[in-house]
């Protein structure tokens, strides 16, 4: 049987990511994989009751911690129903965002909960992608197409353009320390040579 291959997705919001990880999993597709295309938060129903608490609403709604759980929460069911399954019956799972998503919204950017993010990690997901590409994208530009899109789900857009600043160093940093497993995309071109790109980073 084909061993089950994990990919993800990061970017700050409106690097184009989701367009990119939907061609990735339409080529994969068309190569014969079974592929399991996902998004976080979310992927599963319950992960997807706890992106509408997360994502809507005042951005004061939660604090940093009560957030972090719900995240991590979503992130252990996503996990349990949908990927680990996939990854058991040999399935290529594309997921727009993962881990890394936390890592960097909730330990750099919400208060400075690194610390709590890695011990959660450890003790309730445990897995990592094969492969993470990281859709890299000035944050002014970023932030123009994320505000373009109209929704309830703005409690993280309307952070502004000095957070999305502070994501993209916090992925980039990510990056650096992880260079084995995250493949960084400039993702600042058309969508075509962004996904040709994506396509010499598989693993
Ligand atoms: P989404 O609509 O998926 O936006 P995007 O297209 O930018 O991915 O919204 C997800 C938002 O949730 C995004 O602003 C990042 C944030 N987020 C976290 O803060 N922590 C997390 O662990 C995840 C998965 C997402």
């Amino acid at each position: 049987m084909t061993p089950g291959l994990f990919l993800s997705f990061e970017g700050i919001d409106g690097s184009g990511k989701s367009t990119q990880a939907r061609r990735l999993a339409g080529h994969l597709l068309d190569r014969g994989r079974e592929v399991v295309l996902t998004r976080e938060p979310g992927g599963s129903p319950g992960a997807e009751e706890i992106r509408r608490l997360v994502l809507e609403g005042d951005p004061d709604r939660w604090s940093a911690e009560t957030e972090l759980l719900l995240f991590t929460a979503a992130r252990r069911d996503h996990v349990e129903r949908v990927i680990r399954p996939a990854l058991e019956r040999g399935a290529v799972v594309v997921s727009d965002r993962f881990a890394d998503s936390t890592r960097v919204y909730q330990g750099i950017t919400r208060g400075d909960l690194g610390g709590l993010v890695d011990r959660l990690h450890d003790a309730v997901i445990g897995i990592e992608p094969d492969r993470t590409f990281l859709i890299d994208m000035p944050p002014e530009r970023g932030l123009d197409r994320a505000l373009a899109r109209e929704g309830a789900e703005t409690r993280f857009e309307n952070f502004g353009l000095d957070m999305a600043r502070r994501m993209r160093t916090g992925f980039l940093d990510l990056a650096r320390r992880l260079p084995g497993r995250i493949a960084v995309i400039d993702g600042d071109r058309s969508e075509d040579a962004v996904a040709a790109a994506v396509l010499k980073a598989l693993p």
